[in-house]
């Protein structure tokens, strides 16, 4: 198991923070999909999990490329995103979700600024000593962007009707390009927020005025809706990835991987969607995990994994695989899975042996 740092796997990316900041309209952007618009009353009340193709990354970083250091063989393969919900409710599976993470998208409403679920994220976050990008997301108004609700929040509207939405530049030299009293106006709010995390015992700068990211925590401006900011966000992550987190985010054949959730899909019974975040998964594989009445053995009969860029939760296009590696957010189908639990890790028994030594772990776990 001789770590290595010539093979990374995907970095798993958990999307956290206050309800509605736009955690699943981001996703949503990068994706391109629209999983927030059908979601009961907008809220998110799962986890989720996507796979994240480097094809994906390459394009949407196109505008920033200058952010991102190494190339070549030590790029990352795709990203395993997981979003969480903000919803106070939630609190167990925002656990569970920043606990598999690599490194965390922290995303904060701009006009709201750091709120209840926020701070909890951090506690969360900062005990667990997991790197985090804050996302400084979106608008004042439903249904406006940022820059559009400070127009309607201004008497002086045709000073600062001429923000300029662009998608395709650095969010740096969008925001440099603004009028100044834009550019005010979003220094304020910068301010504000920075003092909220100064509260929080954190220290926080815009991730182009960072002095030192050891020290301060790095944060880009965002719209979900507009896209403006979202290629710096993902550069950020992917040099974050490729520098500080590749001894981290190696690939070994240590299996690590954990059920997300347990699920009843059509014409499949009960599945069990897995976070596989390294090693393989095998059909035919003997897997353990906990269950309500005691460890659950079983054998993989099918091992799927949603299209790219489709949200596991929400899709029903799978593509079926002999072997997966990690890390990947995958659909598991075996028989009796009826009283399988979430929130656990699942074993994999390659050795007849193995099987008492994994029930033993379940048991005390
Ligand atoms: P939970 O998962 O329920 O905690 O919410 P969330 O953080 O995933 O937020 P969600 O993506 O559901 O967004 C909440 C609302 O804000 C939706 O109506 C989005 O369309 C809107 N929204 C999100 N991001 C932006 C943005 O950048 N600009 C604007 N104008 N609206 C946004
Ligand atoms: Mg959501
Ligand atoms: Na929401």
């Amino acid at each position: 198991n001789q770590r290595s740092t010539e093979v990374l796997r995907a970095p798993v990316i958990c999307v956290l923070g206050h309800v509605d900041a736009g955690k699943t309209t981001i996703l949503d952007n990068l994706r391109q999909t629209h999983v927030q618009d059908n979601e009961a009353g907008g809220i998110t009340q799962q986890i989720g999990a996507t796979n994240v193709p480097s094809e994906t990354i390459y394009r949407r970083t196109e505008m920033c490329r200058e952010m991102i250091s190494r190339e070549g063989d030590f790029i990352v393969p795709g990203l395993l995103i997981i979003d969480t919900p903000g919803h106070e409710i939630f609190k167990s599976l925002r656990s569970r979700g920043s606990s598999l993470c690599d490194l965390a998208i922290l995303v904060v409403d701009i006009m709201h600024g750091v709120a209840p679920q926020t701070i909890e994220s951090i506690q969360l976050l900062v005990e667990r000593q997991t790197p985090f990008i804050i996302a400084l997301n979106k608008q004042y108004l439903e249904g406006m962007t940022f820059y559009e609700s400070i127009y309607c929040l201004n008497s002086k509207v045709d000073l600062l009707y001429d923000w300029k939405s662009n998608n395709k530049k650095s969010i740096e030299l969008v925001l440099q390009e603004q009028q100044q009293i834009t550019q005010n106006h979003f220094e304020k709010c910068c301010k504000t927020i920075i003092c909220q995390f100064a509260e929080q015992n954190l220290n926080v700068a815009l991730y182009y005025e960072n002095p030192d990211p050891n020290e301060y925590y790095s944060m880009v401006p965002t719209s979900a809706r507009s896209g403006d900011g979202m290629g710096s966000l993902i550069a950020l992550i992917i040099e974050k990835s490729q520098t500080t987190l590749s001894r981290r985010i190696s690939y070994t054949h240590e299996l690590q991987a954990t059920v997300m959730e347990v699920k009843v899909i059509d014409g499949f019974g009960i599945t069990i969607d897995v976070a596989l975040v390294n090693g393989y998964l095998s059909v035919g594989d003997k897997i353990l995990i906990a269950g309500q009445e005691g460890p659950i053995v079983t054998q993989i009969r099918r091992l799927l994994i949603p299209e790219s860029n489709q949200e596991l939760r929400t899709t029903n296009q799978y593509q079926n695989e002999d072997t997966i590696k990690g890390a990947r957010g995958i659909k598991i189908v075996a028989r009796g899975l009826e009283k399988a639990m979430a929130g656990l890790p699942l074993f994999v028994a390659r050795q007849t042996d193995e099987i008492d030594f994994y029930k033993n772990e379940i048991n005390i776990m």
